[in-house]
Order: C-alpha cells, then structure tokens, then sequence
C-alpha cells in the first residue's frame, strides 16, 4: 500500500505553558517534533511525510529541510489551521497518488515504531480505520451539572464499565478516499460539533464505517502538560544505571 503519514505539529501547547508552539519545546536536546519525525522515518512505511505546522512558523520548516536531504521521503509541510480536524484536512488537500494515510499528533514524540506497523497491517489486512488503543487503568464517571451546586459543580450521572474503555492514541491509519470523505462530510459542522471532534476516527464512526483496534503503547503518551514533559524526559533517558 503507498502510504503517506500526516503529522500534526500546529497546536499552540497552552497546556504546556511555555510560550511556544509545542513541536518546538525541547524534549532531551531537540524539538518534539523532530523526535515524532524521526520515529516515523524509522517506521520506513510512509513515501510521503506531511509536515502540519503553526501558521507563520519559519524555525521548524527549516529542521524539515535537513531531514528531506537525508532520506529519500518526500517531506513537505502546510500551515495548520484553528483546529485540529482543520489542520489534517490542510494536510490531506496535499497528499497525492496514497492509498492509505497515518495521522500522527507530534505530541506523541516518542510512538514506538512497533504501533505504526500494528497499525498499517490492520490495514493491509483489509481495515478502512484502525486504531492504536491502551486499557484505561482508573475508573472513569460521566459528569453532569450537580443538583446542588452549594455542595459541588458537578455530579455523577454514570460509570461505563472499565474492561470496555480504551484511551486512543496515534497514529490513526485509514483508507485514503474513506478518512477525505469523512473529513468532508465534517466541513457543515456548527462550531460546537467541529469543537466536540478530537480524533479522526470520530469522523469516520459517524460514517457507519468499522473501526479497528491494535495494541498501542505506554510510550506514546501524548505530551500535554509539564508533568508528562518530564516524564518523556525519564523515559528517553531510561531507567537510571
Ligand atoms: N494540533 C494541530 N492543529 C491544531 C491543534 C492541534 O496540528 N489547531 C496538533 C498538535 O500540534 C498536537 C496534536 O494536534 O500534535 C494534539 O493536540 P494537543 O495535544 O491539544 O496540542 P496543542 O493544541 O498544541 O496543546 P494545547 O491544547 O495545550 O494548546
Ligand atoms: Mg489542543
């Protein structure tokens, strides 16, 4: 299958808290999304690598053009847009003669190549949409408005059984044709709908179309906070001698 990988770099990283764009924080001795990059050039699956990044950004377009010298993969980048569903749809507008894609958030620096090729034989097996999926180890309640708010703001209004939850991950692989039209069918969302959508595969459920899962791994923690930031820090460095 001709692949191509799509890897959202454009996010703000308000959560992480340093004033810059998230892909340019320093994870060890480089920028996140170098290390996003580098794993998936390991993966050696993809023919085609594009680049999502913050609008305006010059900095991490010119850390692209050293990679693109080295390998072979024709890497290019587009500009991101306000949300994530926005700035993989800028990306798929670029992808040409692919049959399948990966969609791969740059916040997940340290995937294991291990999923990317879980992922992709899923879908040579025949899969439209696969998934990489970890159990959930706490127990999660769905919240509503609480009935006394004197007491507290929220309250519970269920408890979905732990052994059927998963916490998704990426890369995402889909069929090409099925991950563009579920996009598409996307762009009349209202605002709260558009706002509602964190994953692909969302788009894709919403089109009655299966969605698989494959093992993913505890590595792929997406760095969000600056407590995962230090503990992507541990793990590159590996446990202590
Ligand atoms: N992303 C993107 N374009 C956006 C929003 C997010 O490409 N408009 C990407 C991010 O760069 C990241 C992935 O989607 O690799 C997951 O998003 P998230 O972890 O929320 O990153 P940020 O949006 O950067 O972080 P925050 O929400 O804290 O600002
Ligand atoms: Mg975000």
């Amino acid at each position: 299958l001709r692949t191509a990988v799509i890897i959202v770099a454009a996010g703000s990283g308000e959560r992480l808290g340093q004033g810059i764009p998230k892909a340019q924080v320093i994870l060890g001795s480089e920028p996140m999304l170098n290390h996003a990059l580098r794993g998936v050039l390991a993966t050696e699956v993809a023919e085609q690598i594009c680049v999502v990044l913050p609008r305006g950004d010059t900095e991490l377009r010119a850390q692209l053009a050293g990679f693109d010298a080295g390998t072979g993969v024709r890497i290019t980048a587009v500009d991101g847009g306000s949300t994530r569903a926005d700035s993989v749809r800028n990306a798929l507008e670029v992808l040409a003669g692919i049959d399948v894609v990966l969609v791969h958030d740059a916040a997940r620096a340290l995937a294991p190549v291990e999923v990317f090729h879980r992922v992709l034989n899923a879908l040579e097996s025949g899969a439209k949409a696969v998934i990489p999926v970890i159990p959930v180890v706490d127990t999660i309640k769905v919240a509503v408005h609480s009935e006394e708010p004197g007491i507290a703001p929220e309250q519970v209004r269920s408890t979905p059984a732990r052994e059927q939850l998963r916490a998704v991950q990426t890369p995402q692989g889909f069929e090409l044709a099925t991950l563009l039209k579920a996009h598409q069918a996307s762009a009349m969302f209202t605002d709260a709908q558009a706002a509602a959508i964190t994953d692909d595969a969302m788009l894709v459920e919403s089109q009655g179309i299966p969605v698989y899962l494959v093992r993913g791994s505890e590595l792929s923690l997406k760095i969000t906070t600056p407590h995962d930031l230090l503990f992507a820090e541990a793990l590159l460095e590996g446990p202590a001698a």
